[in-house]
């Protein structure tokens, strides 16, 4: 258990783990559709797992673009949910393959969205890698190609994720338990 700024914070993946599965992970992308691949990071959540995983893309032999796109879900309870672009990419997606990053794939609404403008601009292909997959509460039937880890449900922080835009910093991914 660590202890932040008066929060309690129970590791849930410590750096090791993900350091581990993201060497895992890039040899697997690097098999998969790679032609004139373009990475793309879903801000905010993703940008500690993409700058890793982007490296190492690179210790495979990888040399991807790197674009960024910022996406944001509005409606809560009962009203339907959607998803809209706060900040579009610059670069041109026909015919590429595109690789999507996130953090968490949960209800698949984000990731959907992501997906569904890429193949709309002409995407060849689009795949999904995500540090975590919380399978038990998709309201889609999206799935990632490829997963860091299956994740409890449990609102985690760290590793890029907040909560109330606090703990991105984290090099680990925990549940906040409590004040300490
Ligand atoms: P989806 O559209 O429901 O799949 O939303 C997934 C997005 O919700 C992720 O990209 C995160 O930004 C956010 N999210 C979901 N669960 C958590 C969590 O436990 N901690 C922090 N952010 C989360
Ligand atoms: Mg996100």
């Amino acid at each position: 258990m660590h202890v932040i700024r008066g929060k309690a914070i129970e590791p849930l993946f410590t750096a090791e783990m993900i350091a581990r599965r993201n060497v895992e992970l890039a040899a697997e992308i690097a098999k998969g559709p790679t032609h004139d691949l373009l990475v793309i990071s879903i801000l905010k959540g993703s940008f500690i797992f993409a700058a890793d995983l982007i490296r190492s893309l690179h210790h495979v032999g990888m040399a991807p673009e790197v674009e960024f796109i910022t996406l944001s879900s509005y409606g809560t309870g009962t009203v339907s949910q959607g998803v809209r672009i706060i900040k579009d990419i610059d670069s041109e997606v026909r015919d590429r393959d595109v690789l999507l990053i996130d953090d968490i794939l949960e209800s698949g609404r984000t990731l959907s969205f992501a997906r569904d403008l890429m193949l709309e601009r002409g995407a060849r292909h689009v795949s999904i890698a995500v540090l975590l997959d919380k399978l038990n509460k998709r309201q889609t039937s999206l799935s990632a190609d490829y997963v860091g880890f299956e994740c409890p449900d449990h609102f985690v922080v760290g590793y890029g994720m907040d909560v109330a835009y606090a703990f991105r910093e984290l090099p680990f991914v925990g549940v906040v338990t409590g004040d300490a």
